[in-house]
Formats: C-alpha cells, structure tokens, sequence
C-alpha cells in the first residue's frame, strides 16, 4: 500500500493530501507537535516531527516557514509531489521534497531546486532558475529568465518581470511587480517592487 507521511497538518498540509491522493497514496497520515490537533483534512496525526525518521512511508513536510522546512529537510528524505493537474513542461527538473500545486503552469527548461513550493495557479516560464526552499506563493508569476535564489518567498499574486535575478533570503510581498534585479535581502513591495 502506498503510504504517505505528511509532516505539518496546516492547511498547506490539506492541500498536499489532496494532491496525494490524486498521485495513488492510499494511506496518508500527519506528524504535528501540536498535541491538540488530532486529525487533518480526515487524515490522523499519528506522531510529533520527531517521529519522522521512525515511522515507515513516503515523507513531505507541509511546513510554510522555509527555515524549519530546510532544518527538517537535513533530518528526513523526502519525495517531490506534482498534481496532475499542473501543466509541466518536457524540460523540466524539480528537487527532492517540493511540491507543485493544482493549475501551475511550468513552461521548458526550468530547474527548481529542493523543498520549494510552487502554489496553487503560479506560474515558471521558460529558463528560469530557482534554488532551495523557495515559495511561489498562489497566484505569482515568474516570467522567462529569472533566476531566484534561496529561501525567497513570492507573495501572492506578485509578477516577477523577465530576466530579472533576486537574491537569496527576500520576501517578495503579495501583489508587487518586481521589474530591476534584488540584491540585497529584505521585504520588496508595491508596484514597481521597492525595499520596504
Ligand atoms: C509584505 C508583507 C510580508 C509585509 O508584512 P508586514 O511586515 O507584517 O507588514 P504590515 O502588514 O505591518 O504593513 C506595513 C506597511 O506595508 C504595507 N504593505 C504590507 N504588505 C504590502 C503589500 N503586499 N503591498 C503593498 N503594501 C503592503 C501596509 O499597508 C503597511 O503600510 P502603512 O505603514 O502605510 O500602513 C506582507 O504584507 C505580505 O505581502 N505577505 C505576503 C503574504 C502572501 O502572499 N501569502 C501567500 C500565501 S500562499
């Protein structure tokens, strides 16, 4: 039986129990070190994180906050989970532990690397380059040629124009148009993207 261990149960958590399901995992089950929560979208909470090396399946961290998902990461092999429902190019290559939601569009040649999230109807056009642990929150747009580096997270609805490289470390706030490179970390909102 296909078994999935699902290490978070938020609500990103659901989201990935439903794209688990779509990929055939029969039994899921969560991890959560808060004891009050018992159950996640009808599946149990078995264990706390520290459980994760122990119990036997498939494993993915539903955490948001890309630190503790890289500090977790180091700890416990993961699998990469696709909703059949993403349109992915041919050439593309996606890392251990990362997750691309329902309605995403990932056009050729693009490398995302570990522990990324890629949300629900984002999208990656073509040549772009993105590190570990990102997030491309729901609804973001990462136009041809950027290169993104780790641990940035895209807010929702944020345009990232074409040929433009942001630095590792920075939150891209929801709605902002990031049109010139980022090179030093920070908060970048507004319309063009400015530093906070
Ligand atoms: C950018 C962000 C991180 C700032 O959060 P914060 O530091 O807590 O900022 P605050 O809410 O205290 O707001 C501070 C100021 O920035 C403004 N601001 C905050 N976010 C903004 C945004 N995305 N665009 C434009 N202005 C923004 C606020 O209006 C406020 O302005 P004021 O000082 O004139 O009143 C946050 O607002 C954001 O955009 N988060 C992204 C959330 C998201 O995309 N989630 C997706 C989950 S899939």
């Amino acid at each position: 039986m296909k078994r999935l261990v699902i290490i978070g149960a938020s609500g990103h958590g659901k989201v990935i129990a439903d794209i688990a399901v779509r990929n055939g995992y029969e039994e899921i089950v969560f991890l959560d070190d808060n004891e009050s929560i018992k159950e996640c979208a009808g599946f149990k909470v078995v264990g706390k994180t520290s459980d994760a090396s122990r119990i036997s399946g498939d494993k993915i961290i539903a955490i948001g906050d890309a630190k503790i998902r890289e500090r977790m990461m180091h700890k416990v092999k993961t699998v990469s989970l696709i909703h059949p429902d993403a349109v992915i190019s041919r050439r593309v290559e996606i890392g251990e532990g990362t997750v691309v939601m329902a309605g995403t569009v990932i056009n050729s040649d693009v490398h995302i690397g570990r522990g990324c999230i890629i949300n629900t109807g984002a999208s990656i056009d073509h040549d772009c380059n993105l590190g570990n642990f990102i997030h491309v929150s729901v609804g973001a747009h990462v136009a041809g040629t950027c290169s993104i580096g780790n641990g940035t997270w895209i807010g929702a609805g944020a345009t990232i124009s074409n040929n433009i490289n942001i630095c590792a470390d920075c939150m891209i706030g929801a709605g902002a148009v990031v049109i010139k490179n980022i090179k030093n970390i920070g908060i970048y909102i507004g319309v063009p993207a400015e530093k906070k």
